[in-house]
């Protein structure tokens, strides 16, 4: 899909464009826009409105032909609510996406946009929305299929109308945009992949492979290098199974030479049994989406890669299969982390966090600037903030309140948003183990707590964060497939930091 930036001038009016379809605006008042005036020379327009053929309601639509004075082959209403001065954001989103499911069935291969701006947002968040949105509606997953399942839009190039004085900005914004729309669909591709073709070999060779187009450091960690770092936390959990592990480091080094990086950690189970502690069989293979913070950390990588952001930025990502063998790691086995500290495993099923503490202790030696883990953590985050929001956890002090701040901002600018959890002593306390320095679990209550609670012991030297993507990273039912979260979240995090 090919997105252009077009401008209006005296030449060039609404009426002269020459397109396969021409999408404006209109409202439940029945005012029309400046576009909807000029392109209603015969009353067609207020005809549709009066008659009720559209209601103007948010995401209601309809397809007008060879409209009397227009170049245009067609034009394409949608509504966007009670009247102009008032578009809301879901409204917007829901006109986008009508207007994107309505271009998939037409002949047309090309058309302009051009619809009001939400109240209180700009030209970037509205060509944002716009890019994200006609990018879903042609993503496919057939990576496995044996016949492709071509995506019927015939619509190949979409110009987004912009005021002239702010072409250049909406140029930018434009290219920001395309590089995040491709870093979500690597994710999404990565997630959907199945787990025999997605293991942490395969995430080793696409990290290596980010690292070559966008001219990033790459080292992969194998067996033997994990196991000189004492990384016995993560070893315990790759024990029973056959594929090996792998620890990716990716650096994009954007920023000055001596700038502290922004350290990204990703969970890169590529299944997740529950080991010896077996989960249930109904709907396990969901747990292929376990590399879901992985797959993120590499999609934000090739999108600040994509858009050569200035910043250091550093992915650490941990990966490995949880499976149940006769090695297999059991329930009451002790280990010592890379840090020192010892853990009693008295479940195999909370194993994201045994993973991702060696990676946390390993991120030290980057000296960051901040650290954010990002993991299909718990259930009990989806039970607690169901799919709507990511859970974010940091300590309580000014310097992680402005980190979560930052996090919960870029959350809200995308529409990819997080809510933030507790960290308390009082929750800590559920992981006391009478063998060890800590057990693996703390108990059915509050549960996505007490496992930020055991990450947030292994974090302590640097500004840290956590999200728990359990129930925003992907979908079930029959639109299952991941969703590309939190790559908007992270990138515009990224570049907000970035400047
Ligand atoms: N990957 C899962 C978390 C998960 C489960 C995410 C279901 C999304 C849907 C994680 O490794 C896990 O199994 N967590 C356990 C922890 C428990 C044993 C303390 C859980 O949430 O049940
Ligand atoms: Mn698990
Ligand atoms: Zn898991």
């Amino acid at each position: 899909m090919d997105f252009s930036i077009k401008t209006f001038d005296a030449k060039s009016t609404v009426n002269a464009t020459k397109t396969g379809c021409l999408v404006v605006g209109v409202f439940e008042n029945k005012k029309l826009s400046a576009s909807a005036t000029a392109l209603n020379s015969k009353g067609e327009v207020a005809a549709a409105l009066k008659s009720g053929d559209i209601s103007g309601k948010a995401g209601s639509s309809l397809l007008l032909r060879s409209l009397d004075g227009a170049a245009a082959e067609r034009v394409l209403l949608v509504g966007l609510g009670a009247d102009e001065k008032n578009v809301t954001d879901k409204a917007y989103l829901q006109a986008v996406n009508a207007a994107a499911k309505m271009l998939t069935g037409l002949g047309a291969s090309d058309a302009v946009i051009d619809l009001p701006m939400p109240q209180g947002r700009d030209l970037s968040w509205t060509i944002r929305s716009n890019v994200l949105a006609f990018h879903e509606s042609v993503f496919r997953c057939d990576a496995m299929k044996s016949k492709k399942d071509p995506a019927t839009n015939g619509v190949k190039k979409i110009a987004f109308v912009a005021p002239a004085k702010d072409a250049a900005t909406a140029k930018l914004a434009l290219a920001q945009s395309t590089a995040l729309a491709n870093g979500m669909n690597l994710t999404k591709e990565l997630g959907n992949l199945p787990p025999n073709i997605c293991t942490p070999s395969y995430l080793a060779e696409t990290a290596k492979k980010i690292a070559a187009e966008f001219k990033m450091g790459v080292e992969i960690l194998d067996r033997k290098q994990l196991q000189a770092l004492k990384m016995n936390s993560f070893l315990s959990v790759t024990n029973g199974s056959d594929e090996p592990p792998k620890f990716i480091v990716l650096k994009h080094m954007g920023g000055k030479a001596k700038d502290a990086p922004t350290v990204l950690v990703g969970k890169g189970i590529t299944f997740d049994s529950g080991g010896i502690s077996l989960k249930p069989g109904a709907n396990m293979d969901e747990m292929k989406y376990d590399m879901g913070g992985a797959a993120s950390v590499l999609g934000t990588m090739r999108a600040i890669g994509e858009m050569k952001l200035k910043l250091n930025v550093v992915a650490a990502i941990p990966t490995c299969e949880n499976m149940p063998s006769g090695r297999a790691t059991r329930p009451g086995d002790i280990v010592t982390s890379m840090s020192g500290q010892t853990i009693e495993i008295l479940n195999t099923d909370a194993e994201g966090r045994l993973i991702l503490c060696d990676a946390l202790t390993y991120v030290e030696r980057f000296n960051p600037a901040a650290v954010v883990d990002v993991a299909t953590l718990t259930g009990a985050c989806v039970t607690s903030l169901g799919h709507h929001n990511s859970g974010l956890f940091t300590r309580h002090d000014d310097a992680h309140d402005k980190l979560a701040n930052e996090l919960l901002d870029a959350g809200k600018q995308t529409g990819d948003t997080a809510w933030r959890m507790p960290i308390e002593e009082a929750y800590n306390e559920q992981l006391k183990s009478n063998f060890a320095d800590m057990a693996n679990i703390g108990g059915p209550a509050g549960g996505s707590i007490t496992a930020a609670c055991f990450l947030e012991r292994y974090t302590k030297k640097y500004t840290w964060a956590h999200l728990d993507i359990a129930g925003t990273a992907w979908k079930s039912g029959s639109a299952k497939g991941s969703t590309g979260r939190p790559v908007p979240l992270l990138t515009t995090f990224l570049m907000n930091r970035a400047g």
